[in-house]
């Protein structure tokens, strides 16, 4: 079932729960990787860390595995903790658990942030440098930026109290969580809203409230980080359970 709002805004598709939820965004995940590397040889997807992605991962590791055109594609983080790779908190843990070392990505395309550096600061400007070797000096424009939200409207590691949340040139920031581990990186809304597409998974009934208020444009992006997120020249779909789905 899909809701169309007004033209500029967000595209919300309300499945019948997390699994359903996953399975149409691991069918929008390959049509967007077939056609990107159809056009132009190469797909760029960014993970979302947290807990809700772990089923989307596994439907691309199996149903959909020989899908996605893997050698075409390089796979970035939109945020991570400032812990080791291998790390029970680690995004990128999670990723290469359920997802990557289960199909046949080129070692070097995939760009976890890199958390072995000496600290946040010097992560985030060495990850920003990679980002501009890769996307020619430019501001990058991700193919598919995947998102989820946590239930006081954050997404990727911009918080409501967060600095990176007000960053208008850094492409990658450091972060503070309200919980442990607090310290992050994130990528900013200057690179998120310059997506292609953007995918938000959302999940669970206390993420009902922040779900209507980022679905909202009204809201202010201290209240709702997510409801920031609007690529200037790129689409925006939500995809929630009933559970989450506004009443
Ligand atoms: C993270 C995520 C974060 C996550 C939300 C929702 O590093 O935690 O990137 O933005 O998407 O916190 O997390 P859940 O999916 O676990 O509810």
């Amino acid at each position: 079932m899909v809701h169309h709002m007004s033209p500029a805004e967000p595209v919300l598709h309300i499945c019948a729960d997390l699994e359903e939820a996953s399975l149409e965004v691991a069918r929008k995940t390959v049509e967007l990787a077939q056609t990107a590397v159809a056009t132009s040889g190469q797909f760029s997807i960014v993970l979302s860390g947290g807990n809700t992605p772990r089923r989307l991962h596994e439907i691309l590791a199996t149903d959909y595995r020989d899908a996605v055109p893997w050698a075409d594609t390089h796979v970035f983080w939109g945020d991570e903790r400032w812990v080791p790779h291998d790390h029970p908190d680690s995004n990128f843990r999670m990723a290469d658990e359920t997802l990557l070392r289960h199909v046949p990505i080129p070692t070097g395309q995939v760009h976890p942030m890199p958390t072995q550096l000496d600290d946040p600061e010097v992560a985030a400007d060495a990850y920003q440098t990679q980002l501009a070797e890769l996307f020619e000096g430019k501001l990058p424009r991700f193919d598919l930026i995947l998102l989820g939200m946590g239930s006081d409207g954050h997404t990727a590691s911009l918080f409501p109290t967060s600095a990176a949340l007000v960053e208008a040139t850094a492409w990658v920031m450091p972060s503070e969580a309200p919980s442990e581990p607090r310290q992050r990186l994130t990528l900013t809304l200057p690179v998120l809203n310059n997506a292609a597409y953007v995918v938000f998974l959302i999940s669970g009934s206390d993420k009902r409230t922040p779900m209507a208020m980022a679905l909202d444009s009204a809201t202010d992006s201290v209240t709702c980080p997510a409801a920031a997120v609007r690529p200037h020249s790129g689409q925006l779909h939500f995809y929630v359970d009933q559970a989450a789905s506004p009443a």
